[in-house]
């Protein structure tokens, strides 16, 4: 699916005003305000239906022609949108095709607009057929259609690529989304590839990606002015995770297609700043490769150099996300930038810790946090502070190298990984760094089962507040 394609496709699910549209009320209780404005009939029908407000519920009302005449969704409550900010995105799934619009007041127009999208995604690309008959919002008052969509656009493009099996999204195919991203917003791109990383010093991306004969690469996406404050994002591009010589089990194995969620996160968050025009000097660096098995492969107990000069003793093949990470961590760091950003699903600790809804936010900068916080919850993408733990970084002593790549014992495995690779964060003004799941495990409002680029809509709402084009 191209950038253009899914914009259409979204575009012809946003109507810019249709008195005809059936009207959708917003019931947080059962004695709410638009119970009572319903007609005799349609409060019988509540009533036969046994409909009560609960979170998510959807009644349709008929019109006494075999059409629809109204739809009302239960909230659960009054202050609904913080706990399931896309609730919305129930709709799409339980109403028949038609043209629709809110008749209440809604608490974010956008949110509310964005959660009916991102509601309405199928992931069709082996299943065409499957694409549902549309149902199209009138875009609500006090939401700017732009936004609405540009944010919609974000989703679906991180979903279709973490989405896609590993078999038809590569390395390669990683490179040639971004290089979309750069041509349609007018980007320069760099990429760096097989046995040129070694060249260009980019040892531990080549290690990880050599044992795959689809080239690893890094990514190198620059955008906007050089004047302007330097925002750069990298983002974990691992096609798939077999976990290398360190072999992961089946149901370990079962779902690494999403191992280059992280990259999705980066591309979702560079087309929102694009599309946005934000004043930044944006900078998406995507280390990409397959953690694969081979007779080339690297091994547990190698140490191998790194890109800043640190000696590197493996520990476990299958943490090869801190290490291509480490490599492009350091090349961002050579330009000393305002703010950067790591984006990836780097540990099974992580999800342990918080589940697969909120991704471990990890930064020393307290203003950073809190802000980066509050603009998640704002926009229906949530994450939870954790720290950069300082007296655990000892546990990354080596006895032969610079730096042991994970700890020996098995606790705070998310903690341990972010403090890896804040040891290659020397210059850059504020970092911080998301551990994420990228997958929705069972479907929830607005968020259907599959991919999800979590933290790229966090991070766009905190630059867009932060540099004043709200
Ligand atoms: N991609 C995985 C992390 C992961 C696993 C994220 C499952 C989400 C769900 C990563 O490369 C990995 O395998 N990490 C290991 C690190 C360990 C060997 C120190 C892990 O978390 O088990
Ligand atoms: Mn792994
Ligand atoms: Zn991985």
């Amino acid at each position: 699916m191209t950038l253009e394609t899914t914009r259409r496709g979204l575009e012809d699910l946003l109507l810019s005003g249709d008195t005809k549209a059936v009207p959708i009320r917003l019931v947080s209780a059962k004695d709410d305000l638009a119970l009572a404005s319903l007609g005799e009939a349609e409060q019988g029908w509540v009533e036969a239906q046994g409909w009560t407000p609960k979170q998510g519920s959807v009644l349709t009302l008929p019109d006494g022609k075999g059409g629809v005449s109204g739809v009302l969704l239960g909230t659960g409550g009054k202050d609904w949108v913080t706990l399931a900010p896309l609730l919305t995105g129930v709709l799409p799934g339980a109403l028949p095709q038609g043209d629709y619009r809110f008749a209440s007041a809604l608490p974010d127009p956008e949110l509310a607009a964005l959660g009916f999208l991102a509601g309405s995604y199928r992931f069709t690309r082996y299943k065409p057929e499957d694409q549902p008959k549309p149902k199209r919002l009138v875009l609500p008052e006090g939401a700017n259609k732009d936004q609405v969509l540009a944010l919609a656009e974000a989703v679906y493009f991180g979903r279709d690529l973490i989405n896609t099996p590993a078999n038809d999204l590569g390395p390669a195919e990683l490179e040639a989304a971004a290089r979309e991203l750069a041509n349609t917003f007018d980007g320069s791109i760099k990429v760096t590839e097989g046995s040129s990383l070694l060249s260009d010093n980019f040892p531990l991306i080549h290690a990880v990606g050599r044992a795959s004969d689809r080239l690893p690469r890094l990514i190198d996406l620059t955008w906007g002015s050089e004047r302007a404050p330097k925002v750069t994002i990298v983002g974990k591009g691992i096609c798939f995770d077999t976990g290398g010589l360190d072999i992961k089990s089946g149901s370990g194995m079962a779902l690494m297609k999403k191992d280059m969620g992280g990259a999705a996160s980066a591309l979702a968050f560079a087309l929102l700043v694009m599309r946005a025009k934000l004043p930044v000097r944006l900078r998406m660096l995507i280390p990409a490769a397959d953690n694969s098995i081979a007779g080339n492969a690297y091994r547990p107990g190698d140490v191998l150099p790194s890109r800043n000069g640190m000696s590197v003793e493996i520990g476990n093949t299958d943490a090869e996300g801190r290490l291509v990470l480490a490599d492009a961590i350091a090349l961002a760091d050579e330009e000393a930038p305002d703010y950067l950003i790591t984006i990836a699903t780097l540990t099974g600790a992580a999800r342990v810790a918080l589940g697969p809804d909120l991704p471990p936010l990890y930064t020393d900068d307290e203003d950073f946090a809190s802000d980066l916080l509050a603009s998640g919850r704002t926009i229906g993408d949530p994450l939870w502070r954790m720290p950069f733990w300082a007296p655990y970084d000892k546990q990354l002593k080596s006895k032969i190298a610079d730096v042991n790549h994970i700890a020996e014992g098995p606790f705070a495995g998310s903690v341990i990984a972010a403090l890896f690779l804040k040891r290659f964060v020397k210059d850059t003004k504020r970092f911080a760094h998301l551990d994420i799941f990228g997958w929705v495990p069972r479907e929830q409002p607005g968020r259907p089962q599959g991919g999800e680029p979590q933290g790229a809509r966090a991070l766009f709402q905190f630059f867009r507040q932060e540099l004043g084009t709200l």
